[in-house]
């Protein structure tokens, strides 16, 4: 298969980063389209450990293409920092391994000013968001006032963009949010900085793909999120502002659906969520933190604990459904070692009523109770190199009922945070 999507199907952080830069030694391409820096990419080899937050997690190969689509919003600022990084790291060698959107819509201070100012105004009910500007920076791009790196590369539109912009915005922050009002100057100088230094990235990601498809390279689409923080699908507004599904991947970097050739969802082998929202699988009790340890989980971008529970094979269904994944790949099954037992959840149940599908409304969400089924876990350690079959029972027979709940096959199973933790049983860009 040469065109595979790579989605989350819960609530993010479900070890994107491990699987997409393991897939990517057999891809020439890899494409972030969608989100920004809210995201937080993991990536594990031997002691070092690699967090990315917009630079796709292609780029500790060398040689391989990583594109930030437009569907990506970017704060140019992290974006240096994060190039800085890799390079003092001694990755991403070459500048042409790099290639930015033109159409990408940039992050300005007033979104991040933005973000955090409303959800301290939201006090209780705030939605826990990475306070990184995401949600503000879409809604100027629906509201068709955002500002795009081909701006930024023209310095009279730039300055004329941001003028009436800030002038909307320092209204908003002083008499809404009573926050202080931000200088023109100081963003003007910095922003046409940044624009100068990211400059020679700029493309028109569509054509670049088409043309890179056309030699017959393989390429990866890296989401960002997870199914249910979709702006559509997701437990709205417990959500993020961007399409997380498999859809997202072409309207954020201009590729048609008949390109793909595969949806590889990504499945934790329980539950977590960051930030606010229904979670009808949520450990509040001692269990929930021992996973929190066992599985280190917290945010890679914030810090924040993660919440924990058990696999939802009630989401992951409908992950499949939305997705249309063809295959999974199943992470951090090493943390379920050594429980007493392990619980699927199989359907819900909501008013009475045996429910198979997660709801719309966020008020019958909080009153489904999950219907849990139990399976043993095991207790000797695992190791990768003997394959599928050289794992302990209890595990695999884990991995078949998710399969069989989820009706499509579990074709990757990571057993720790390293690339080599490993055991593939179906290569998409091989078979
Ligand atoms: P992403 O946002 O989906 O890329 O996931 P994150 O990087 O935010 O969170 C996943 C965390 O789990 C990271 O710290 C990874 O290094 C780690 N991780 C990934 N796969 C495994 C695994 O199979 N076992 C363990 N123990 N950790 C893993
Ligand atoms: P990766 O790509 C987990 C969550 C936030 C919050 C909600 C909205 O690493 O899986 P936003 O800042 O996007 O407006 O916040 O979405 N969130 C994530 N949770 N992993 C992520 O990304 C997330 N990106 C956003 O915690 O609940
Ligand atoms: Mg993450």
């Amino acid at each position: 298969m040469a065109n595979v999507i790579v989605v989350g199907t819960q609530w993010g952080d479900e070890g994107k980063g491990k699987v997409v830069d393991l897939l990517a030694k057999d891809a020439q391409v890899v494409v972030r389209f969608q989100g920004g820096n809210n995201a937080g990419h993991t990536i594990v080899l031997k002691d070092r450990k690699v967090i990315l937050h917009l630079v796709p997690s292609g780029i500790l190969h060398p040689g391989k293409k990583c594109i930030i689509g437009r569907g990506v919003v970017v704060d140019p600022g992290v974006l240096l920092e994060e190039i800085r990084q890799l390079r003092e790291l001694g990755y991403f060698t070459l500048d042409t391994l790099l290639y930015i959107s033109e159409a990408a819509h940039l992050i300005l201070p007033y979104h991040r000013e933005i973000d955090i100012g409303r959800e301290r105004l939201l006090g209780k009910g705030k939605i826990g968001t990475t306070g990184r500007g995401i949600g503000p920076v879409y809604e100027d791009k629906a509201a068709r006032s955002g500002i795009r790196f081909v701006d930024l590369l023209e310095e009279s539109v730039f300055r004329d963009k941001l003028k009436a912009n800030l002038e909307e915005k320092n209204f908003y922050l002083k008499h809404r949010l009573r926050a202080e009002p931000l200088e023109f100057q100081p963003i003007v100088d910095q922003y046409l900085s940044f624009g100068e230094e990211l400059r020679a990235f700029a493309c028109d990601e569509s054509l670049t793909l088409y043309e890179e498809m056309a030699k017959g390279s393989h390429i990866l689409f890296e989401g960002a999120q997870g199914m249910f923080l979709d702006q559509d699908f997701g437990t709205y507004p417990y959500v993020t502002s961007s399409n997380t599904t498999a859809g997202g991947a072409c309207t954020g970097a201009g590729v048609g659906p008949t390109k793909i050739d595969l949806v590889m969802g990504i499945c934790k082998a329980y539950t977590t969520r960051v930030g606010a929202g229904p979670f009808p699988t949520e450990l509040e009790d001692e269990l929930g933190l021992h996973l929190r340890q066992r599985g280190s989980e917290y945010g890679a971008t914030t810090g924040r604990p993660r919440r924990c529970g058990w696999l939802d094979a009630v989401l992951l269904r409908q992950a499949v459904r939305v997705n249309g994944i063809g295959s999974l790949a199943m992470t951090k099954v090493d943390v379920l070692q050594g429980l007493d037992g392990i619980k699927i959840c199989v359907a819900y149940e909501c008013d009475g009523k045996r429910l198979e599908t997660v709801p719309d409304s966020l008020l019958r969400l909080t009153r489904c109770r999950p219907i849990y089924e139990e399976m043993p876990s095991w207790n000797q350690e695992v190791h990768c190199k003997g394959g599928f079959d050289s794992l302990p029972p209890q595990l695999t027979n884990y991995v078949r009922r998710v399969e069989e709940l989820a009706g499509v096959p579990v074709d990757i199973i990571s057993l720790g945070a390293d690339r080599e933790e490993t055991v593939v049983r179906r290569n998409p860009f091989i078979s």
